[in-house]
């Protein structure tokens, strides 16, 4: 069993909605409506915190005030989760079309790791440039993952690694890269190219389409 923290509190600056990304409407819904559903339908998962800008309410979960970073908003949330359950789960309400199997697939397999993350495999070439521009080398693609949430971890491992200086968690972009950077082992769990980050507009577009077409056919995040 596991308690999930849902990552709400962000400025979506580059999305550039009048308001906070998590909170505007897609398909009918506040963006960060679609994952809570499907964390509430997942059989392992006991109970929801939402950290969201000002603490503002939110319907069906706990909510708490995010931070100024999102490792910041992680480690509010995980400070307002109730003790009990040793693993917790992290999710961004950015990604919409979580569904409550990629939830099970994530919990499952976190027997044997301190953290496991939720990952597509690359399908661009990856080039490392540098000064100018100028190509230094191609990354074997074999071995790339593009990391997404949902991401797993022992409690104790992620209250180690959220249990830094703010400038350490402000430089992180996920919360599995601060435990490998203090040596903890993380997995990954291979999950579709569907569940997809809302970033720019045109992530918009694509999440919209896809969430009214899951909608249609029944089949729903919950
Ligand atoms: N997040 C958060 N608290 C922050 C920053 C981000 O809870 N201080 C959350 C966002 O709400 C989002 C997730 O972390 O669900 C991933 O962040 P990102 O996609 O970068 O969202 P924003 O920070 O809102 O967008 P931007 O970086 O464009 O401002
Ligand atoms: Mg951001």
């Amino acid at each position: 069993m596991a308690v999930a923290l849902l990552v709400a509190a962000g400025r979506g600056e580059r999305l550039g909605a009048p308001g906070p990304k998590a909170f505007v409407v897609v398909a009918g819904r506040p963006l960060y409506a679609w994952s809570l559903d499907a964390l509430r339908a997942a059989p392992s998962i006991t109970d929801v915190v939402v950290a969201t800008p000002d603490g503002r309410p939110v319907d069906g979960a706990v909510s708490v005030a995010g931070g100024a970073s999102r490792s910041e908003s992680v480690r509010n949330a995980l400070a307002a989760a109730p003790a009990g359950d040793d693993v917790v789960l992290v999710h961004d309400a950015a990604r919409p079309l979580l569904t409550p199997e990629l939830v099970e697939a994530c919990v499952a397999r976190l027997a044997g790791f301190d953290a496991v993350v939720a990952a597509a495999p690359v399908t661009d070439t990856v080039k490392r440039a540098g000064a100018g521009r100028v190509v230094r080398e191609t990354l074997d693609r074999a071995e790339l993952w593009a990391v997404q949430t949902p991401q797993v971890f022992a409690r104790a491992w992620l209250r180690r690694a959220l249990d830094q200086p703010s400038e350490v968690l402000a430089a992180a972009t996920d919360d599995a890269g601060l435990v490998e950077a203090l040596g903890g082992r993380v997995g990954i769990v291979p999950a579709p190219r569907e569940n997809l980050k809302v970033t720019t507009p045109l992530d918009l577009q694509v999440a919209e389409r896809m969430l009214e077409d899951r909608a249609r056919s029944g089949r729903t995040g919950g």
